[in-house]
């Protein structure tokens, strides 16, 4: 994951950046740079690698000034050189970004034929431009700076500088995290309070959508309206720990807010975003003769390998046997020797998942997984390993690990295709460009958080609660009750659509909740119907839809409208929901979210 630091200070601030960055050094990074300004210029240096190689540099060109930005960099657009490394700059403007710009090309078309000439692949290099333009055609700063901020469209943080302007900085945050700490006489941003530690513990974290002009004296904060706002200040204990909960009140409820970020960047380690082009790792097999794949993982890991079975099928063909891993290593599958087995697991230490392993690389198969962990013991035993982004997941439901996982999956599946020849790459642009957008979407839903309280207080009251989906839905429905039966300890169970008439409608009265969710796809109208049988049977139907569709005098307890999305990403949409749900309700009822009894984070016994 990139990191931004920025400092407006009274002293020198390139060494203090470069020790800000060291401590985001865990997100991940391939690159790194400072600009800083001097006497008033713009300066800057960058550096291909780890932070040392840009300390080399650093005692080679000397930055000096009191105002600077740095930048650890994950590449997503063009590769890890240092033309690539941020800050990017013209001679007006430098800015750190973190996240995707997705409406660059057009934004960049429209730049180089106003004359603006670039100098790497990136997406964030337009920003610098589009700022300047506007300062040329007699914009302040600020101006320039607020309109360019309306043309960009993606999920980002950003931290600007701009020319003689040694008492100011604009950042602003939709989708990634931002923080902005107070000095005495100083002022800074960071990506997390983590980063300034060394400086501050007094901290305002900006919501999505907010921007800020910074100086020494402190921050003047606007919303996506330009509302000046009040954002709580407040002291953090980041100084002592890697981790904190930042403006949360739990680590889950943190993570659950951290996935339009972690899913770009999972998304950047498996696809060139310019190019809308899947890029995969070497695989241990020969993927044109590939016809089947064997999954196995447990709970939440387990649902995202459902989903993926669906895009397998769909976009490379392949027929996939899937099971909880448990049951997996007791079952005397026939595994064809050389054929390829996928592991999905956030810790890569579950003791079912790594025995599976065991057994089908003792069987001849070739293994795959999916981790988080990439020292795991998964990780080192496996043929080849496709690593999650989603950085340390603390609370003991998984989150912004299973939608890093389902990212990952939608590349491979993707990939799968395209190299079998399933995919051409008109498809292969429109469902990269699909994957793109997620971050902005699931940034639009986390914007909808209020919405979600009256639907909680319902689901507080009940002591079953079922939830429904078909197709990549279901997979949602199962991960929507186990999410909630975890931490808030109702009941709650996930089927099938289709099932419903088949035995657990036999459950359905007015005291329980019926979590429907129903993307406006194909499968709609079917399950309408399904809605339509719930409701006639009194029960309280909650539906989770991307369409006003037609209801046809369906009476619902609650509906919630989340952005309408690609029929591809709909489970990464949907994911969000049944989490927030999950966590609003057990807060309301007071459990201890982040752990849940009797669970444990990771399960490393039968
Ligand atoms: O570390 P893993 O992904 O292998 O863990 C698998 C399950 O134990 C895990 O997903 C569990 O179901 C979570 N508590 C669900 O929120």
């Amino acid at each position: 994951m990139c990191g931004i630091v920025g400092i407006i200070g009274t002293k020198p601030v390139a060494d203090a950046i470069v020790e800000a960055l060291r401590r985001l050094e865990y997100r991940g990074y391939d690159s790194a740079g400072v600009s800083t300004l001097e006497n008033g210029r713009l300066t800057r240096a960058r550096a291909e690698g780890k932070l040392r190689n840009l300390e080399a540099r650093l005692s080679e060109v000397q930055l000096g000034g009191h105002t600077g930005i740095g930048h650890t960099r994950w590449a997503t657009h063009g590769a890890p050189t240092e033309q690539n490394a941020h800050p990017h700059m013209t001679s007006k403007v430098a800015v750190v970004h973190n996240g995707i710009i997705e409406n660059f090309q057009e934004l960049k078309d429209d730049l180089v034929a106003y004359g603006a000439v670039f100098s790497s692949e990136t997406d964030t290099e337009i920003i610098a431009h589009l700022i300047t333009r506007y300062i040329e055609e007699g914009a302040t700063p600020i101006d320039a700076a607020r309109r360019c901020l309306k043309e960009l469209s993606g999920a980002f943080a950003l931290a600007i500088l701009i020319e003689g302007q040694e008492n100011l900085m604009i950042v602003a945050r939709q989708g990634s995290p931002l923080a902005i700490g107070y000095g005495d006489g100083e002022t800074f941003v960071g990506s997390d309070a983590i980063a300034l530690a060394p400086f501050t513990n007094t901290i305002t974290y900006l919501e999505d959508g907010d921007w800020a002009v910074l100086t020494r004296d402190g921050a003047e904060i606007r919303d996506l309206e330009d509302r000046i706002v009040n954002r709580p200040v407040q002291k953090t204990i980041a100084t002592t720990l890697l981790v904190d909960k930042g403006n949360h009140r739990h680590f889950m409820a943190k993570e659950i807010h951290e996935q339009p970020e972690v899913v770009s960047h999972t998304l950047s380690s498996f696809a060139d975003i310019a190019e809308a082009r899947i890029v995969l790792p070497d695989l241990p097999v020969d993927i044109e003769k590939l016809d089947r794949l064997t999954i196995s993982a447990c709970g939440t890991a387990y649902y995202a390998g459902l989903i993926a079975k669906y895009w397998f099928e769909t976009y490379a063909g392949l027929g996939v046997e899937i099971d909880i891993a448990s049951e997996f290593r007791y079952r005397n599958v026939p595994l064809k020797s050389g054929g390829l087995s996928l592991f999905i697991s956030q810790s890569g230490e579950t003791a079912d998942t790594l025995a599976a392993l065991r057994h089908c690389k003792a069987s001849g198969q070739k293994t795959v997984s999916v981790v988080n962990v990439p020292q795991s013991t998964m990780a080192r035993e496996s043929d080849a390993i496709l690593q999650t982004l989603a950085g340390p997941e603390i609370g003991v439901a998984s989150t912004k690990a299973f939608t890093c996982q389902l990212v990952t999956l939608a590349c491979l599946a993707i990939g799968l295709g395209v190299k079998k020849g399933l995919i051409d790459r008109d498809r292969e642009r429109e469902l990269v460009n699909a994957l793109v957008s997620v971050p902005r979407h699931m940034s639009h839903v986390l914007q909808m958080e209020d919405q979600f309280e009256d639907i909680c207080h319902i689901l507080s009251k009940a002591r079953d609660v079922l939830y429904l989906g078909r197709g990549t839905a279901f997979p949602i429905a199962l991960e929507g009750a186990l999410k909630l039966k975890e931490i808030s300890y109702i009941h709650a169970e996930g089927y099938a659509a289709g099932e419903l008439k088949h035995g657990p409608i036999a459950l359905i009265d007015e005291n329980v909740p019926i979590v429907v969710v129903a993307p406006g796809d194909e499968l709609y109208e079917k399950t309408h119907s399904n809605m339509q049988e719930v409701a006639a049977r009194g029960g309280q139907i909650i539906l989770l839809t991307d369409q006003d569709m037609e209801q046809n005098g369906l009476e619902l307890a609650a509906k919630i409208t989340l952005p309408p999305t690609h029929p591809l990403v709909h489970p990464l949409i949907f994911a969000l929901p049944v989490q927030i749900l999950a966590y609003h309700t057990a807060v309301f009822m007071g459990t201890d979210v982040d752990q849940p009894r009797n669970l444990a984070k990771s399960v490393t016994v039968e």
